[in-house]
């Protein structure tokens, strides 16, 4: 890289609609560390079609998380902001490293069981290589920092395997990459069961706020969030609801848990219940502005996705043709 500051890179998926956990687990982070690295952030179109998409409507959601992507305080001439599918290096790197991972590996990833269960009808051979893209994505930039949610550590790990292996093999090729998960935020939970990850593909729309509820949905969702009956605002393993609502706080102010259950000393679940939408909402409100205004400058937003599909398209190239060489294939006539 030009200047010589590590790699970061991270990605979402455009399917459902984003919630407030996808933000504080990881959107919010990129926004922080993206001036200390040199960033891509992809939105990842190839992963979401392991899950079946109605066309017309996942273009539009994969526009609407580029778009977000830059409301959320993403520079895209400072980040690489591009969709995954424009860069044909992804899957080429990752029927490579497909030679690379074991089946044994791919059965035991949790996120591959969880979504077998849920789409019973169509446990596509794409569901169970989903991680080897993944770790293609991280691999192709040289990338030393991922920030993602816990949900996603798993996967992590096997990229790092991944990686050590192919290195074990032809020598240093891939940087390994770490994980990088924020303070608070990491694993928002469920708020109609707190045992459960806050995720968009809930059923019950009451469980997750996504990032385009208004502020009367907002304060509403958490009026309704399910805590328990001991009265008292802690943050512990078994009040897994009002611990839930403290790490929300604490994420979205930058307060530590400590000073955030401070803070309700004393007071009910019910004021803890609207200070903690209050502030969801008013964090949410500008980024909201702000994509409706970037979505309706089509001008603005096809330029930067021609500009950084191109940059990121010549970074994966590098990494790309190394790897070709390593396992052997001829090289092209240029
Ligand atoms: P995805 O699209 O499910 O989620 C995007 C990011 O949001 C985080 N996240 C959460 N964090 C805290 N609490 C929650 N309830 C919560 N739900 C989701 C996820 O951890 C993730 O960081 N496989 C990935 C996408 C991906 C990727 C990559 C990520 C593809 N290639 C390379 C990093 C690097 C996924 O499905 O994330």
């Amino acid at each position: 890289m030009a200047d010589e500051k590590k790699v970061l890179f991270s990605g979402m998926q455009a399917t459902g609609n984003l919630t407030l956990g996808n933000y504080l687990g990881a959107l919010k982070n990129w926004v922080d560390l993206s001036d200390s690295y040199e960033c891509f952030y992809s939105v990842v179109d190839l992963h979401s079609i392991t899950v079946r998409q109605n066309p017309a409507e996942f273009r539009q959601k994969a526009k609407n998380l580029l778009a977000l992507y830059i409301a959320a305080g993403l520079d895209p001439t400072k980040n690489c902001i591009y969709y995954q599918s424009h860069v044909s290096g992804h899957a080429e790197l990752s029927w490579i490293l497909s030679c690379f991972t074991y089946m044994g590996e791919l059965n035991r990833m949790t996120q591959f069981k969880d979504k077998s269960a849920k789409h019973a009808d169509n446990i596509n051979a794409g569901l169970y290589t989903y991680p080897v893209l993944m770790a293609a994505d991280i691999l192709l930039y040289q990338t030393n920092v991922v920030p993602v949610g816990k949900d996603q550590l798993q996967h992590l790990e096997l990229t790092r395997d991944i990686a050590q292996r192919f290195n074990a093999i032809y020598g240093d090729v891939f940087q390994i990459p770490e994980p990088f998960i924020g303070k608070a935020g990491a694993k928002i939970m469920s708020l109609q069961d707190p045992l459960k990850k806050m995720s968009k593909s809930d059923e019950n729309p009451n469980a997750s706020i996504y990032l385009t509820d208004d502020k009367d949905t907002i304060i509403r969702k958490f009026k309704r969030a399910v805590t328990d009956s001991e009265a008292n605002i802690c943050y512990r393993e078994e009040q897994p609801g009002v611990s839930n609502l403290i790490e929300i706080y604490s994420a979205c102010t930058g307060k530590s848990i400590d000073d955030a259950v401070a803070e309700f000393a004393g007071k009910g679940y019910g004021d803890l219940k609207l200070a903690v939408g209050e502030t969801v909402a008013d964090m949410l409100a500008p980024l909201q502005t702000r994509h409706a205004e970037i979505l309706s400058d089509k001008a603005y937003l096809d330029g930067i996705v021609k500009e950084n599909a191109e940059k990121a398209q010549y970074f994966a190239n590098k990494t790309l043709r190394k790897v070709q060489k390593k396992v052997g294939f001829n090289e092209k006539i240029r």
